[in-house]
């Protein structure tokens, strides 16, 4: 009888098939089931791939258990080991596939997590679209043509950079004329400036219509000066009016600007004309109307007066006339010069005009 070398603890005893396997063995394969249920027991519950890694190297590694255990088996009898070594070996096999799986499992779960916080749920209502409004100067701009073109007028436009012709001379505003210094301006060259104001266009509309009649246009647009404080901004808006035709007078002027106002402020709006100058009309006028901030009693904003300066105006200059292709003997013609910013500042009630041009989106959500 084969004595079948074991373990110190192991006790000898005949085995179902007729040779005896050590208690040895015994120990040995309920070691290894042991090793079995605990690397399966860690392989279900490692949360990461990182965990299941460390499992691994536990178990399967150089140090790990199994490599141990399978070392191990130098100690135990030639007959007992391929028995021993064998079941070992399956055991190997079959971990590697568990963590193989779990791997897996991993993975998928990590991806689906991945998926979870990327996901995008297609049935959320979107954003709005922040919708912007107009600017307060391009409402007032707007209702100024409004009531314009209700009265025959059309509107024309001139280009922002001017030549000194049309900006001053055609104008009867000569080269040492200290007109042009009240319009101190931007120059681009020697010849081309930014406009002063939008006057110009009256040339320009003239040259192109005469000798027809009548002329009635108005003409928006911005204009540029070395002007910044609370009532002077270096950029500002204009709009021209000229009306030329075979029987023009000032009542005319007077009762077409009157309209303008009424309609703008109120039926109750009264208008002052002061004698005024500018080189390219005779008579001359500047325009005011009462303070509408403290109905004229006087205050800041009018500078006491109880009345505010909105335009110039007069009637279209001879020498202007006769330049433009009019004949001054056979028609006359008046012609105003409004600022918008100051109308707007009055029509809202707003002390400083630089806040129409500060993009401040407090300022101007309020004139939506
Ligand atoms: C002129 O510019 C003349 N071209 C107006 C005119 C036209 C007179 C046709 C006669 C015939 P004045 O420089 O006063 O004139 O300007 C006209 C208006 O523009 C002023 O009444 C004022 O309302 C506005 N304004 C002038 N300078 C500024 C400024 N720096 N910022 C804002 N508004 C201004
Ligand atoms: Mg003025």
């Amino acid at each position: 009888m084969a004595k079948l070398g074991g373990t110190a603890e192991g006790n000898f005893r005949p085995s179902k098939e007729g040779f005896f396997i050590s208690g040895g063995v015994f120990n040995l394969l309920e070691k290894l089931k042991e090793l079995e249920e605990e690397t399966r027991r860690s392989i279900k519950n490692a949360k990461s791939l990182e965990d299941l890694k460390e499992v691994k190297v536990r178990a399967l590694g150089k140090k790990g258990s199994l490599t141990a255990f399978l070392r191990s088996l130098g100690s135990v009898s030639p007959e007992e080991r391929p028995v021993i070594g064998k079941q070992a070996n399956i055991l190997r096999e079959e971990l590697e596939q568990a963590f193989k799986l779990r791997e897996q499992h991993l993975r998928d779960m990590q991806k689906e997590g991945q998926w979870e916080k990327e996901r995008i749920d297609v049935t959320l209502p979107g954003r709005p679209v922040q919708l912007g409004q107009k600017h307060p100067l391009t409402m007032i701009l707007e209702e100024i043509k409004e009531i314009f073109i209700g009265l025959g007028f059309q509107v024309a436009h001139g280009p922002d950079i001017e030549s000194d012709y049309y900006n001053f001379e055609a104008l009867n505003i000569p080269a040492e004329h200290p007109a042009r210094d009240m319009q101190d301006s931007y120059y681009i060259t020697e010849q081309y400036l930014l406009r002063t104001h939008t006057s110009p266009v009256q040339i320009r509309t003239m040259e192109q219509l005469a000798p027809k009649l009548p002329v009635r246009i108005i003409a928006p647009g911005k204009v540029f000066r070395r002007d910044d404080d609370a009532t002077h901004s270096p950029m500002f808006h204009q709009v021209e009016g000229l009306a030329v035709d075979t029987d023009i007078s000032f009542s005319d002027l007077k009762g077409t600007l009157l309209l303008f106002v009424r309609e703008m402020f109120g039926s109750e709006q009264k208008i002052r004309l002061r004698p005024s100058f500018f080189p390219f009309t005779e008579p001359s006028a500047e325009v005011d109307i009462s303070c509408i901030m403290c109905d004229g009693k006087g205050c800041r904003v009018c500078s006491d007066t109880g009345w505010l300066e909105i335009l110039g105006a007069g009637m279209v200059h001879p020498r202007v006339l006769e330049g433009s292709g009019y004949n001054p003997r056979e028609v006359t013609g008046f012609a105003f010069g409004m600022g918008v910013e100051r109308i707007a500042m009055l029509k809202y009630g707003i002390g400083d005009l630089r806040l129409f041009f500060s993009n401040d989106l407090r300022f101007l959500k309020q004139f939506g």
